[in-house]
This record gives structure tokens, C-alpha cells and sequence, in this order.
């Protein structure tokens, strides 16, 4: 008799009774003040925000609106000055920077803008990184980023450095690398918008498939109208506040 459910039986199972219905993100009331100088800018006012357990949400407003620190404090780098931040039913409010380094490193992902692949290491390599860090079974580690890497498209891409990639292909690895921790969020700060608009659009398509298909939750920041389509629901957002 070995009824033994561990993480990895559970996720992905629609059957069981429970977790699924938990939202993958709830954020209540947050405030953002950020002191610059002696000056306070409030980023972040009276947001509410809750993302069902595999909803895409594209989040737009113009730059300087708060797009990034609401990524930012929902993947936990950074915390609200007020209000309740809930990822995968864990009230991560009150963690510690320590806690917080733990919750990043297994429950979320993060593609942001600028790539930030490690240019010495190989399109492979970018995604094991993440396991180093987290120190996890190797071999299983080996096996996921292969597995990505495939369902990507980048399989004969694996031992090549971000410069011997175009754009699309580190966006792709960006991608995979975010996945790599079988997040129940993922967080796109504006993913698409070094690329131009057909590259723009497969990345959309590339995103939704792989949040569906597994189930995951996610959030798109983006400036371009056109990537709604891709999404469940739009949130705009204008200097701090949201608006369905
Ligand atoms: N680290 C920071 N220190 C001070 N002010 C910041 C910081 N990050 C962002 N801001 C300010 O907070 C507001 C929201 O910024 P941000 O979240 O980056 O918006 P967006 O991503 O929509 O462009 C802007 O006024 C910005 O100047
Ligand atoms: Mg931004």
C-alpha cells in the first residue's frame, strides 16, 4: 500500500480535491511607496488583484504606472509598504528577505524584459542555473531542462550561448528557464517588446500554450494591444491604480 501523494504527483492533477481551487495570486490593498531622497513616490495605490490557478492576466498601462513593482512584489522581490500579497495560497506578506529568497526560488518564475541570460554559460546551462541554486536532484534536473528545451523547440539550440541565439530562441530560453522550478506563477515583464511584432506574436502564442498546457498561472506586462487576444482578461493600470 503506498498511497505516498508528493508534490510532484500532485501537480498537474485536476482529480484531488483541494489545491487547485486555490487562486494562484491574491493581492489585497497594496501600497507601494518608494523614498527617493526626501521625496516619496507612491508606485502602487489601493491594488487588488486575484489570478485564478491557470489564468493569464495581461496587465497594461503606460511606463512609469507600476506595472514592474506589481511583478515585482507579486514574485516577492519586492514587499508592499501595505497590504496582503497571497501566492498559491501562501500569505507571503510577513516573509523575511530569507523566506522570500526560498518562495522565489520554488514557486515562482520570472521573463522580464532584458533577457538576463548568463552569457558564458550555454542555452542548457541557463536553465539548470536555476537548480544549482536550489540544489535540487540532479539527474531530474537534467531530465527537465532536456524535456523543456524539446517542447521549445531549442533542442539542437542546447549547447549554444545566448550570443549564438537570435532573439526569439533567448526569449524561448528565458522561457524554459522560468518553467524550470514547475512554478504555479509566472511573471512576463514585458517579454515581447525587443522583438518585432511577428516574433512578438509567436512569443504571445509560445506563452499561452505553455501556461495552459500546464496549468499555470501568469501574468503579461505589456505595452501592445495585440497580446490581449492571448490573454483570459486585461488589467489596466494608470499611475498606481487597476482597473479591470
Ligand atoms: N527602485 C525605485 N526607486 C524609486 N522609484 C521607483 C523605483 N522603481 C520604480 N519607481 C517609480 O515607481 C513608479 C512605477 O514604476 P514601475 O513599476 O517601474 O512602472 P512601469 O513598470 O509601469 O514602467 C514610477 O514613478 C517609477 O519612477
Ligand atoms: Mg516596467
Amino acid at each position: 500500500m503506498s498511497d505516498t501523494r508528493t508534490d510532484e504527483s500532485r501537480s498537474g492533477d485536476y482529480g484531488g480535491s483541494g489545491p487547485d481551487s486555490t487562486p494562484a495570486l491574491e493581492m489585497e490593498a497594496i501600497r507601494k511607496v518608494y523614498e527617493v531622497a526626501d521625496e516619496e513616490v507612491v508606485a502602487l495605490d489601493h491594488a487588488d488583484l486575484t489570478l485564478a490557478p491557470d489564468e493569464i492576466v495581461a496587465l497594461i498601462g503606460p511606463s512609469g504606472s507600476g506595472k514592474t513593482t506589481l511583478c515585482s512584489i507579486a514574485g516577492g522581490i519586492l514587499s508592499p509598504t501595505e497590504g496582503k500579497v497571497v501566492v498559491g495560497g501562501k500569505d507571503i506578506s510577513g516573509y523575511s528577505s530569507k523566506e522570500l529568497t526560498g518562495f522565489r526560488r520554488d514557486s515562482v518564475g520570472f521573463v522580464f524584459q532584458t533577457v538576463n541570460l548568463i552569457p558564458f554559460l550555454t542555452a542548457r546551462e541557463n536553465l539548470l542555473v536555476v537548480d544549482e541554486i536550489g540544489s535540487r536532484d540532479r539527474k531530474r534536473a537534467n531530465e527537465r531542462a532536456d524535456q523543456l528545451l524539446e517542447e521549445l523547440g531549442l533542442e539542437d539550440r542546447a549547447g549554444n550561448l545566448p550570443s549564438q541565439l537570435s532573439g526569439g530562441q533567448k526569449q524561448r530560453v528565458a522561457i524554459g528557464r522560468a518553467l524550470m522550478n514547475e512554478p504555479a506563477l509566472v511573471l512576463f515583464d514585458e517579454p515581447t517588446s525587443s522583438l518585432d511584432s511577428k516574433l512578438g506574436d509567436q512569443m504571445v502564442r509560445l506563452i499561452r500554450e505553455e501556461m495552459k498546457s500546464r496549468g499555470t498561472a501568469a501574468i503579461i506586462v505589456t505595452h501592445d494591444d495585440r497580446i490581449t487576444g492571448y490573454a483570459d482578461r486585461t488589467v489596466h493600470i494608470t499611475d498606481g491604480r487597476l482597473e479591470a
